[in-house]
C-alpha cells in the first residue's frame, strides 16, 4: 500500500471538517428496498427538513491510528452502530481511494425520545463531514447518493425545506433534490412523545418484512407513486388541506403494510392512537391538522403557524410540556 500516493490522489483536508445535517419527516413515506445492499428503494418519497433536530459531527483521517475511532454523543457506540459507520466509511474511503483510518465525533440534537429518525441527520452529517475530510469535495447530489448508502432516508437530509427522493433504479439515479419554494412554508410539525423507549422492531427489520410478506406490497408502490405526485401538486398550489389529507393516508397505508405482514407487528400503542383520535377531533371542532408517524409510536402532528399554539397548549395538557415540540422548514447540511 503506497500511502503517499493515495494522500496526494485524495487531497486529505489538514484539519478536522465539521457538518451539521437537520433531520426530515417523511411526509411519503419510503418502505422497502429493491436493493439492501445499495439502499435503492421501491419507491419515491418526499419529506420536510426540520429546523429544530440536527446532528454535529467532526471527522478528520489521520494516519496515526490503527482503526477508526468513532465516538457518538461522548460516548463509545455499540458495536452494532460502530460497524454501521465503519461500512459507511469504508465506501468513502473507496471513493477517495485512501486507506486511512478516521477519528469521528458525533453529537445528537435531536431526542431520541421524540422519535424523529436521528439516522437521517446522523448519516447526512457524517457524509457530508468525511466526504470533505478526505477531499471529495461532493456537490449537493453525489452527497446525497453518498448519505443513502448509510441510511435511505439521510440522503434527503442533504438538502432543506420540502425534498423529494427520486427512487432511481441504481446507485447512480438514486438520489434527492429540492422541491421549488412553495406557499406552505408556514407549515409546523408538532412532536409528540408518547413513549421513550427503543423501538422493538428497527425500520430497517420493519421495512424488509413488509417487502417479504406482506400480500397489499404491490399496491403500496402502485399508491405511493400516486400520492407522491398528488402531495407534490398540493405543495405547489399550497394547499394545506390536500397536503393534510395525503400525509395522513399516506402513513397510515405504510402502517398497513406492518399490520399485514407475517409475523404481523405494529408501531402503534395505545396512547398513538389515541393521539391520532385527537386530531381527527380537533379537526372536525375547525382546527385544521393532520398526523403523520414512522416507525415508532410517537406522532407528529402537521399543522400551521396560524393554529400551532393552540394545538402544541391541547397536546401539552395531554402530554405535559416536555413532551411537545414545535418545528419549523429546516435548512440542508452546512458546514461549520
Ligand atoms: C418510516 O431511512 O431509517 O422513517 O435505509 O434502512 O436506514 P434505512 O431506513 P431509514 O427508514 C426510514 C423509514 C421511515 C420513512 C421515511 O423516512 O421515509
Amino acid at each position: 500500500m503506497n500511502f503517499q500516493l493515495e494522500i496526494t490522489m485524495a487531497t486529505l483536508s489538514n484539519n478536522p471538517v465539521t457538518a451539521r445535517a437537520h433531520t426530515n419527516i417523511a411526509l411519503i413515506k419510503y418502505w422497502g428496498k429493491k436493493d439492501e445492499s445499495l439502499i435503492i428503494p421501491y419507491t419515491s418519497s418526499l419529506s420536510l427538513t426540520l429546523d429544530h433536530f440536527y446532528t454535529d459531527t467532526t471527522v478528520w483521517f489521520d494516519e496515526s491510528l490503527s482503526t477508526d475511532q468513532i465516538i457518538i454523543d461522548g460516548q463509545i457506540p455499540s458495536e452494532k452502530s460502530r460497524q454501521r459507520v465503519h461500512d459507511f466509511l469504508e465506501i468513502v474511503r473507496g471513493k477517495a481511494q485512501i486507506a486511512i483510518p478516521a477519528s469521528i465525533s458525533s453529537t445528537n440534537h435531536v431526542p431520541t425520545a421524540a422519535g424523529l429518525a436521528s439516522s437521517a441527520s446522523a448519516f447526512a452529517a457524517l457524509a457530508a463531514s468525511a466526504s470533505e475530510a478526505a477531499g471529495l469535495h461532493l456537490d449537493a447530489t453525489e452527497l446525497s447518493k453518498l448519505a443513502r448508502r448509510g441510511s435511505g432516508s439521510a440522503c434527503r437530509s442533504v438538502f432543506g425545506h420540502f425534498v423529494e427522493w427520486q427512487r432511481g433504479t441504481n446507485d447512480a439515479d438514486s438520489y434527492a433534490k429540492p422541491l421549488p419554494d412553495s406557499g406552505l412554508n408556514d407549515i409546523r410539525v408538532v412532536a409528540l412523545t408518547v413513549e421513550r423507549g427503543q423501538k422493538a422492531v428497527s425500520s430497517r427489520q420493519g421495512m424488509h418484512l413488509s417487502v417479504t410478506t406482506s400480500p397489499y406490497y404491490p399496491a403500496w408502490v402502485k399508491t405511493c407513486q400516486a400520492d407522491l405526485l398528488q402531495l407534490k401538486s398540493a405543495i405547489e398550489k399550497g394547499d394545506f388541506t390536500r397536503f393534510g389529507k395525503i400525509s395522513e393516508l399516506n402513513a397510515m397505508r405504510m402502517h398497513a403494510l406492518t399490520l399485514s405482514a407475517d409475523p404481523s407487528f405494529t408501531y402503534f400503542n395505545g396512547q398513538t392512537l389515541a393521539i391520532m383520535n385527537l386530531v381527527k377531533q380537533l379537526r372536525h371542532q375547525g382546527t385544521e391538522c393532520y398526523y403523520t408517524i414512522d416507525a415508532g409510536p410517537n406522532v407528529k402532528v402537521l399543522c400551521q403557524q396560524s393554529t400551532v399554539a393552540k394545538i402544541s397548549a391541547t397536546f401539552a395538557q395531554v402530554l405535559g410540556d416536555q413532551n411537545v415540540i414545535i418545528a419549523k422548514p429546516g435548512p440542508g447540511v452546512q458546514y461549520l
